[in-house]
């Protein structure tokens, strides 16, 4: 698929001809990933960051919100219920935080590689390469780090680089790569100022980067942030909604682009529609989901976005909810990691 073709069915608004589109991408995904879904326990284990992206709502920035940093031991509560719940991945997320060290990352990566069959998952923020080294030879599998817009202008409008060093998020899947990692990054849908062209372009760039895992989400503004209180430029024609449609059409381009990927039904979109979007997304090219495993008092203060589904929810409801949901639409539960199978990708026919 080119650039064009990727905006005619951005732009489609036909319900007969997306519904060619849903199946399309459905069908990929079955040929490529197959009829499990993986899930991927998410604990959020600090909400400090030294970052100030204009779009997030644990911003440096952000004096209102009290922060946390969980302990070891909380840590590693988790990491078992992650078990007991038969969760093949385990996802350790925070802000940037740099009292979060090297060694003490490298010490619990460790445990959970010797005391458990788990996958790891981090997702820390722009660390230094020293870091990314140290965490990948203590068995650290995965690494996820959104690139957030290919538009560089956009992107430096609402993501400022930290002192005088500039923020490459691409130099650093590059470098994830060579690492070893199985590599994650992905977008948001609907930031004020992202045009259909720069979204085509970004569907293209998960394409050019090779992606072992794709996250896309709706742009959900947060009151305490800079884009929060922007005033919506939507009635601009480039602009692209932030809706919960928008997200299943880049959800099922990204499938048909990427056939091999591991792509989430985000929490993100399930907050747009709690009643039955994680379902829709997974019918239309997801097959991951990631379960929150954050305990309930620490879930609250990581607030990246107002309303987040399940925000209230205990790790163990949770636990019993998602499974039922993934049967409810005749799919199965994934057994094992769940990492990125390669095949030959070079039959599908949308490459
Ligand atoms: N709306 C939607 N997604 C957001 N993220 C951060 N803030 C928001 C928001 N207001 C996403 C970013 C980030 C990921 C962890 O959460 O894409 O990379
Ligand atoms: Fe959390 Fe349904 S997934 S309650």
């Amino acid at each position: 698929m080119n650039e064009k073709q990727i905006i005619d069915w951005l732009r489609e608004e036909d319900e007969r001809k997306l519904s060619v589109l849903w199946r399309e991408a459905n069908d990929a995904r079955i040929v490529h990933v197959g009829e499990q879904v993986h899930l991927r326990g998410l604990i959020e284990i600090s909400n400090i960051c030294v970052r100030r992206c204009g779009y997030c709502g644990i911003s440096a920035d952000d004096r209102q919100i009290d922060r946390y940093r969980m302990t070891e031991e909380e840590i590693m509560d988790c990491v078992q219920k992650s078990v007991d719940f038969g969760y093949g991945t385990v996802v350790m997320q925070a802000g940037e935080d740099y009292g979060i060290t090297r060694e003490w990352v490298t010490k619990i990566v460790r445990r959970i590689k010797a005391e458990t069959p788990l996958a790891v998952t981090l997702s820390l923020g722009e660390r230094p390469d020293e870091d990314l080294i140290a965490w990948r030879e203590a068995g650290a599998n995965r690494y996820l780090i959104r690139f957030e817009t290919s538009n560089r202008d956009l992107y430096d409008r609402i993501h400022p680089p930290l002192g005088d060093k500039p923020s490459d998020r691409f130099a650093i899947l590059t470098n994830l790569k060579k690492l070893g990692y199985e590599v994650g990054s992905g977008i948001m849908i609907g930031i004020p100022g992202q045009t259909y062209a720069d979204l085509a372009r970004d569907i293209l760039t998960f394409r050019k980067l090779d992606l072992d895992m794709i996250g896309v989400g709706p742009f959900i503004p947060h009151p305490e942030t800079t884009l929060g209180k922007e005033l919506p430029c939507a009635q601009a024609v480039e602009q692209v909604p932030n809706t919960e449609k928008m997200t299943y059409k880049v959800i099922a381009l990204t499938r048909l682009v990427c056939p091999e990927a591991n792509i989430p039904s985000t929490t993100a979109l399930a907050t747009l529609n709690k009643t039955d979007g994680r379902e829709y997304g997974l019918m239309r090219g997801a097959n991951i989901v990631m379960p929150n495993l954050t305990p309930p008092q620490y879930r609250v203060m990581y607030e990246i976005y107002p309303n987040k589904a399940c925000i209230n929810e205990t790790s163990e409801a949770c636990a019993s909810c998602l499974p039922l949901r993934i049967l409810n639409i005749g799919r199965t539960v994934g057994s094992g990691q769940g990492g990125r199978i390669k095949r030959d990708v070079e039959k599908s026919e949308y490459r």
